[in-house]
């Protein structure tokens, strides 16, 4: 079927005698002298308008309604038809797979909610197609980004050992049988397992970026990390794509630099390449999303550190549900007061008390806290975490012992610090929470294709 797809048929710049299209239609309206078709096949948001003859063969089959699959082949000609270029002078038409009245998705609005009960079936609405559309766009900008810049991609485990952030949030992977585990002195004998030992699935690829970092310099890794967190925002979800660059010789301002370029790098290139669908997120989900886009593109980030964030969030005598106090974790509310009431844009908080974040950051001078940051942006909160990393063996030694950190699992971790350890410093940017800031979409559930969160594996 040498079919032609619908985006690259609206780019012609002549009619065109014979092509073939293939998609599902939207709308049919028969008329008595001429039957209109939008088909749309997902390639970009607009439908392309086919016109038919009612004797047309074909068009008469029973189940070639709203979803139906069709190929079609005719003339491309101009559209005398307002607000189209172009429409399709259908010669044959072939029904490939036919949709009765009860397809869902008939011609009428329906809530995010619905749609997410019937994800199966939602890349066909706008509004998703336009998503993952945009998802795909930024992928690719990810990978051109750092290639631009000379960073390796690696590849990090998906199975794993170790507990990156140290949060007990690994879903265990195990293929013992959980009615009638292999037992020692009566616990679970994990040395019976697939991998000789307790695993689970990476919560990050942090700790093996780093092990490559400090062999090849500027890495970064792209990859879905799992959370088994009990979070029920709109903010978390157990199955994210999260993208983590690591730089040898560099400290936080190396990195927060970094992280400013690249989100500005990020949102320039969806305003540049994704404009079709941007302007419907701008008219249908945030008005206004393309100004705030645009004014990013040229902002200065802002910074301050987080006993700076602490004492204006207590001075702005805002009443919060979570008291603010020096040394507690911020809570989203907290966030989104800092970056949208207080700055009006993105906001790196920096330096936060050690005993709030992960074991491997670097402790600063004054021994309470460590060179972490955080970019908070309006409507989403954090959207970016990291920090430098503890380069020092026995400082990291130490922490560990605090944080209760097991050196022995972490052996090859402690390592790269016994040889040839070195200044460095990453982040990790949540890849849904990218596309939720992009979109004006609300609802991490509604920007990755089949969502994970607790209670819901489905599709
Ligand atoms: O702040 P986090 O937990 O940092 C790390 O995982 C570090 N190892 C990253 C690094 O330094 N290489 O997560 C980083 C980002 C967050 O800012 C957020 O955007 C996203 O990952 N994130 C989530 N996104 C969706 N659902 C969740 N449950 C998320 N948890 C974190």
């Amino acid at each position: 079927m040498k079919r032609i797809r619908i985006k690259e048929l609206l780019a012609e710049t002549t009619s065109q005698p014979a092509v073939t299209v293939c998609g599902w239609v939207r709308t049919i309206r028969r008329g008595k002298e001429v039957a209109f078709i939008e088909l749309n096949d997902g390639s970009c948001l607009t439908s392309l308008q086919i016109v038919a003859a009612p004797d047309l063969a074909g068009l008469d089959a029973s189940g070639l309604g709203t979803g139906a699959c069709l190929t079609v082949q005719g003339e491309l000609l101009p559209s005398p038809a307002s607000g189209q270029t172009w429409e399709l002078r259908a010669t044959a038409l072939t029904l490939l797979g036919p949709a009765d009245e009860s397809f869902p998705l008939q011609k009428k609005r329906h809530s995010l909610e619905y749609l997410r009960s019937i994800a199966h079936l939602r890349p066909r609405a706008n509004t998703f197609s336009a998503v993952f559309r945009l998802r795909s766009a930024l992928s690719f900008a990810v990978h051109r980004f750092f290639r631009e810049r000379g960073f390796t991609y690696v590849h990090t485990p998906i199975i794993t050992a170790s507990d990156c952030e140290g949060a007990g949030e690994l879903f265990r992977v195990t293929t013992l049988d959980p009615q009638a585990p292999p037992l020692r002195d009566g616990q679970v004998d994990w040395k019976a397992d697939f991998f000789a030992e307790k695993t689970g699935l990476t919560v990050s690829g942090q700790l093996e970026g780093e092990l490559c970092a400090l062999a090849l310099g500027d890495i970064y890794t792209f990859g879905p990390t799992f959370r088994a967190e009990d979070s029920h925002t709109s903010r978390h979800a157990a199955e994210f794509w999260m993208i983590e660059p690591e730089m040898a010789f560099a400290d936080l301002s190396d990195d927060c630099a970094l992280a400013e370029d690249f989100l500005r790098y990020l949102v320039t290139f969806a305003l540049n390449e994704c404009g079709e669908d941007l302007s419907f997120f701008n008219d249908r989900i945030e008005p206004g999303l393309i100004v705030r886009l645009e004014a990013l593109a040229t902002a200065s980030f802002a910074a301050m550190t987080y006993t700076e964030a602490v004492e204006r969030l207590l001075r702005s005598g805002k009443s919060f549900e979570y008291p603010v106090s020096w040394g507690c974790d911020l809570q989203s509310e907290h966030e989104r007061f800092l970056t949208e009431e207080i700055i009006g844009g993105p906001l790196f908080v920096t330096d936060y008390p050690a005993e709030l974040k992960a074991f491997y950051m670097r402790l600063s001078d004054d021994q309470r806290t460590v060179a972490a940051m955080d970019l908070l942006v309006p409507r989403v909160g954090e959207i970016i975490g990291g920090s430098q990393r503890e380069e020092r063996e026995e400082v990291l030694r130490a922490q560990m012992m605090r944080k209760g950190v097991s050196q022995e699992a972490l052996w090859w971790y402690l390592e790269t610090r016994r040889w040839g350890s070195c200044p460095h410093a990453g982040f990790g940017l949540g890849f849904e929470r990218l596309i939720m800031y992009l979109s004006g979409m609300e609802n991490i559930r509604d920007v990755i294709p089949f969502p994970r969160t607790p209670g819901s594996a489905k599709f």
